[in-house]
């Protein structure tokens, strides 16, 4: 950790949840986060186990060496133009937070030397046939490098965005095709590693502890990042500092125990089962997109650890400022009192815009000349905070100095141990996802897969 480092940690403010700003109805009390001490104490004990047996690997992706990776994206920065990751939900979402964080905003419309020579990123992310079949038309298959990522190498979309490339691909290129195909799966299982070994591809490892939606910072989000340019050693520190904030016992100094506990109380003392992520900052929109998956598929349990019925998780809701103030935000102020809110303040942002000293005689705009919009959009999250607590609707705010690698390894990092401390309070299991293999079986039925025709059967209503 550099010496300045310290200035760049990412905090919350939550004074705006507490009963002091909110009243006893919606806020907490200090007694409320007392009554979490056992319950704290025990999924600490659970978190520390889980890392200690590297049962779960998120915790320590920052110890990993990344050299492999840092060395294949520079090869890749002199042959390609660009990447293009094929793959969805953990395998996509945390590229393109990451990526729409800190790469230049529209970086993809740059010049290759204004790109300082990195290929442009496209995350194909859906199956949706007009948007694929436009993405592959836009791209010069010789200069496009596909990453195909799936941990299981068996997901549906996945598989037939691949199935789609690699039949173009050997129709345009014959023989030169496998140097335009790049695999992440799991080391060992599955058919794409198999894929990976019949066709000589080369390829990159999923550790098989760590989840999809925790895998941003395994090679399934490192190689994409780094070869767009991004510096993934600064995401790697950032990333270990926040784990290092997260070592504290207690919930009160622990930042992730503390974002995880006031979601949890609000939840189930205070009726706020959903959560709104607004950030104030179009480039850190991707966060809110990828915490939504992480929050909903980790904590959207039916069953306890011990097998009780349960059927717990706050909805996430994703929202944008400024933008949300003109469309969700009356909902937030006026509307149910079923929410909590959480906003991303960045606090300097790379950029000013000041707005220009003319108008002077228009006083309906006059007010804006020689401001800027910096001190505008501060202007309006402390204005949204404001109705918000006024109205009795809790609300904290997690505060980013700035965007950069090592703030957006905190915040992801933050988020991630904060989800899985939260299924500890709840007693699920954050890591599993009995709801999304579901919906996976049903596509392999109604698709033909081998050994799925009873489930087809019992789908049309023609099984038992
Ligand atoms: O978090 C998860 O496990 C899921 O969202 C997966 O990431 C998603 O279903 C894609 O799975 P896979 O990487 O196996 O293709």
């Amino acid at each position: 950790m550099k010496n300045e480092d310290y200035r760049q940690d990412v905090t919350i403010d939550y004074s705006n949840v507490m009963e002091s700003a909110v009243g006893p109805t919606h806020g907490l009390a200090r007694g409320d986060f007392e009554s979490l001490r056992e319950k704290g104490a025990a999924t600490h004990k659970w978190l520390a186990e889980l890392k200690a047996k590297s049962e779960m690997g998120f915790f320590t992706l920052h110890d990993q060496d990344v050299s492999k990776i840092k060395k294949y994206a520079a090869k890749t920065r002199e042959k390609f133009e660009n990447f293009v990751v094929l793959g969805i939900g953990g395998s996509a979402l945390g590229t393109t937070a990451v990526n729409n964080a800190v790469n230049k905003n529209f970086a993809n419309l740059l010049t290759k030397r204004k790109r300082n020579g990195y290929p442009r990123l496209f995350v194909a992310d859906n199956i949706d046939p007009e948007h694929f079949g436009e993405l592959l038309s836009v791209l010069d298959p010789k200069k496009t490098l596909f990453n195909v990522i799936s941990k299981s190498g068996a997901t549906a979309e996945t598989m037939s965005q691949f199935m789609v490339v690699f039949d173009m691909l050997n129709k345009k290129l014959k023989g030169k095709w496998k140097k335009k195909v790049v695999v992440t799966t799991d080391p060992k299982k599955g058919i794409l590693r198999e894929i990976v070994d019949e066709y000589k591809l080369d390829s990159f490892e999923v550790p098989p502890n760590v989840g999809g939606r925790f895998s941003v910072f395994s090679a399934v989000g490192l190689l994409p990042l780094a070869c767009a340019g991004l510096n993934i050693d600064r995401l790697m520190e950032g990333s270990a500092r926040m784990a290092k904030l997260c070592e504290a016992p207690e919930i009160a100094d622990n930042p992730a125990y503390l974002f995880s506990a006031i979601n949890y109380l609000a939840d189930t003392a205070k009726k706020k089962p959903m959560v709104v992520m607004m950030p104030y900052s179009s480039r850190l929109y991707g966060i809110a997109d990828w915490f939504a998956q992480l929050w909903g598929e980790s904590l959207g349990k039916a069953k306890t650890r011990d097998g009780k019925e349960i059927h717990c998780g706050q909805t996430p809701i994703k929202a944008l400022g400024a933008t949300d103030q003109h469309s969700q935000v009356q909902l937030y102020v006026e509307g149910p009192a079923d929410k909590i809110a959480v906003f991303i303040e960045v606090e300097k942002f790379r950029a000013s815009v000041g707005i220009p000293e003319i108008f002077k005689d228009k006083p309906d705009v006059s007010y804006l000349a020689g401001s800027s919009m910096n001190e505008l959009i501060s202007v309006e999250l402390q204005g949204t905070k404001y109705a918000l607590t006024k109205h009795q609707r809790p609300n904290m705010t997690i505060k980013v100095p700035e965007i950069n690698e090592y703030t957006v390894g905190q915040l992801i990092y933050m988020l991630e141990h904060a989800t899985a401390f939260s299924g500890g309070l709840y007693n699920i299991n954050p890591f599993d996802q009995p709801g999304v293999e579901f919906g996976k079986n049903f596509a392999y039925a109604m698709m033909g897969k081998d050994g799925y025709a009873s489930l087809k059967a019992e789908i049309e209503g023609k099984g038992k």
